[in-house]
């Protein structure tokens, strides 16, 4: 088992896999408002599935994850690989439970939809693009770009305006914080919503835009990412074994089954 000291994670440098690269030339092209909005409109207006949390991960395990460079683990062994460790540190309940269900958005692959759609880093939309975020030079390719109402200082925004108030490109976070929004305290939502948003809570990126929530979020948001990026090369969990446990800590918050 390689140790943090001898393993680079989120190496997004010439070493990068050309899928990868592919992956955010696809990514950045694509995400505009106009996607964003569609998006929106596709998943957020309609119900296409009535499941529990255990059997969403289940469905999720099917899925491979195109941009992520760190691991070759199933997805279901990703969560319980992120909510072992955070429970092994002593954290509240909530916070075990993120990291199990952070990714389940990640189920949009199963719907057809493209990688580019689902997974990767975040940014915002309707505003400049930051040179914080990964492989920036690919939204010269992005129509966006051309339009000025977009690339003025804020955009379609303004300081302080608050980031739930910011369409974020659309990708697995934003489709899971919509699916359990109504079943968690606000820190918990917040590393759902912006656990990949990497420009921000990482780089400091956008951060005229956040308003007192967000400051009072961001540190939750930022300690929440070690869990998830340097789990990834620990032993893979015990699935049935933890079973149990983790389905008593999903009916403490959730009903046996909710709208997807
Ligand atoms: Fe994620
Ligand atoms: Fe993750």
């Amino acid at each position: 088992m390689p140790s943090l000291d001898d393993h680079k994670y989120r190496d997004y440098t010439e070493t990068t896999s050309q899928q990868v690269r592919e992956f955010y030339r696809a990514n950045h092209r694509f995400q505009t408002v106009e996607f964003g909005e569609a998006q929106r409109d596709k998943y957020l207006n309609h119900t296409y599935a009535k499941m529990g949390i255990w059997e969403a991960l289940e469905l999720l395990n099917t899925v491979i994850d195109e941009s992520d460079p760190d691991t070759e683990f199933s997805q279901i062994q990703h969560c319980l690989q992120t909510s072992e460790a955070i429970r092994a540190k002593g954290h509240p309940r909530w916070f075990i439970l993120v990291g199990l269900i952070h990714d389940l958005g990640k189920i949009l692959c199963l719907r057809d939809e493209p990688q580019w759609a689902v997974t990767g880093d975040t940014f915002p939309v309707g505003c400049p693009y930051s040179d914080k975020i990964v492989f920036s030079e690919f939204f010269a390719a992005n129509p966006d770009l051309n339009n000025s109402n977009y690339q003025s200082e804020f955009g379609i925004y303004h300081a302080g305006i608050g980031l739930d108030h910011v369409m974020m490109s659309w990708g697995h976070d934003e489709y899971c914080y919509q699916v359990v929004k109504n079943y968690l305290p606000a820190p918990a939502l917040a590393i759902i919503r912006y656990h990949s948003f990497y420009p921000w809570h990482q780089d400091n990126a956008y951060s005229e835009l956040m308003n007192d929530h967000d400051r009072k979020m961001l540190p939750s948001v930022q300690a929440f990412q070690p869990f998830d990026l340097y789990t990834k090369h620990d032993l893979p969990p015990n699935v049935e074994q933890l079973r149990p446990f983790y389905e008593e800590l999903i009916a403490e918050f959730f009903p046996a089954q909710i709208d997807w």
